[in-house]
């Protein structure tokens, strides 16, 4: 037999509820803010990403799928933004009056150590927001995805935030990252001490844990210059995050794994995952779509890991039924089921012949009332009180509609 290739995953039918219940809240809420679905290969050019992840990122470095084909180099898409940025561009959207808004979801590969909440091939689902230098938009595309957790049932969230600045704010930034740890080079690791020249921002972001441990003691030193300009766009966005009672903490270390973000920069975390513990990364991205070759436009967005917010949902209890229907005649089950279902009511029934006892054990883990059919009229209990009345068979429906 050839197994699952390893760090991928089969999604079978009892899980498979919960992407349906992510899939179906996506689209509400998306559509809510005016945002339209785009879908985009799996398939890019290579130099897709080298030119719009970074050259200097772990992603483009050591995590692509890439391959050769008739002398081209293709790679499996390791995140969504740079192909979406590409769309933009080729399909003349800088041509529309912005806001443009688009929102999408999808599997993405990267080479990485799979762990708890780390595969090699996961999904996001994402949002990204073209014309729009204010800082509204980046408080609004935070709101969207705290309504969109929310929407999940998913309310104690943590936004971590903060600000790159500009680019000249940038190579303040990488200079001061530069000076605190020059004495501490020789313990770094070897990819962080090639790093320290080329982008030490990087450093920040290291999985080692040794460096971990030599940057935690200067996590307290301001190392993050931002110039006026940068600063009053950070000032509003958390002023406008705190009239809408977003709550976050703002963390001066969070630098994000992919190159393209300037100014605001952020996360939402879950305590669940241990060090995989982001759920959503994002941030404003104003230099990618000029970069990869379009008019200079601003940007923002984020993108969510599916497999985490699945492994959240499945702590969430999952919703009971209307009714169970505790009988042991199949066909009068059947027929009162198919009335319950048209009406609108979510309806389970025992096909199986099981007995009674164990149909009513059934119904007391799934449903939030059980049905006990008998001539004109049926015994209905609900399982949370275990208060049972009897109800005319012609007044069944109106009874559920109205509980
Ligand atoms: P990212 O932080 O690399 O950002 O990924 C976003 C989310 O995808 C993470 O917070 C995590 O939940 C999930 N994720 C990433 N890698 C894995 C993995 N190996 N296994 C499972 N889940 C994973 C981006 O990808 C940017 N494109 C986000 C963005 C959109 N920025 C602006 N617009």
């Amino acid at each position: 037999m050839t197994n699952i290739v390893k760090g991928t995953k089969d999604i079978l039918p009892a899980e498979a509820a919960l992407w349906q219940t992510m899939e179906s809240a996506a689209l509400k809420v998306f559509g809510r803010y005016g945002y339209g679905e785009i879908r985009t290969p799996i398939l890019e050019h290579t130099e897709l990403f080298a030119r719009g992840v970074g050259e200097t990122t772990d992603i483009v470095n050591k995590e692509m799928y890439t391959f050769e084909k008739s002398g081209r180099s293709l790679t499996l898409r390791p995140e969504g933004t740079a192909g979406v940025v590409r769309s933009f561009i080729e399909n003349g959207m800088h041509r529309l009056s912005p806001p443009v808004k688009l929102w999408y979801k999808g599997p993405m590969f990267r080479y990485e150590r799979p762990q708890a909440g780390r595969l090699r091939q996961f999904h996001q689902v994402g949002a990204e927001v073209f014309g729009i230098e204010g800082p509204a938009a980046d408080a609004e595309v935070i709101l969207l995805a705290v309504d969109y957790l929310n929407a999940l049932g998913l309310p104690d969230l943590e936004v971590e935030l903060n600000t790159l600045g500009c680019s000249a704010c940038r190579e303040d930034y990488k200079n001061n990252i530069r000076g605190v740890l020059k004495s501490e080079l020789k313990d770094l690791c070897p990819d962080c001490q090639s790093r320290y020249d080329k982008n030490p921002l990087r450093i920040l972001d290291c999985k080692n844990l040794q460096c971990n441990a030599i940057l935690a003691g200067f996590l307290n030193q301001p190392m993050n210059p931002i110039c006026d300009e940068c600063g009053a766009h950070f000032d509003e966005v958390k002023k406008l995050l705190d009239a809408q009672n977003v709550k976050y903490n703002l963390n001066n270390t969070l630098v994000r794994g992919l190159d393209y973000y300037n100014r605001t920069v952020f996360e939402i975390k879950f305590g669940l995952f241990g060090s995989q513990n982001a759920v959503c990364g994002g941030g404003r991205y104003d230099g990618l779509v000029k970069t990869l070759g379009g008019p200079d436009t601003p940007a923002v967005g984020w993108a969510m890991g599916m497999e985490r917010l699945a492994s959240l949902l499945e702590l969430i209890e999952p919703e009971k039924t209307d009714a169970y229907i505790v009988c042991d005649d199949t066909s009068a089950a059947f027929t009162l089921a198919s009335q319950l279902r048209t009406a609108g009511i979510t309806t389970e029934t025992d096909l199986s012949g099981k007995k009674i006892q164990k149909q009513l054990e059934k119904a007391a883990k799934t449903a939030r009332y059980a049905i006990f059919p008998g001539g004109k009229q049926a015994g209905v209990k609900n399982l949370a009180t275990g208060e049972q009345v009897s109800i005319a068979n012609e007044d069944l429906i109106s009874y559920f509609q109205n509980n």
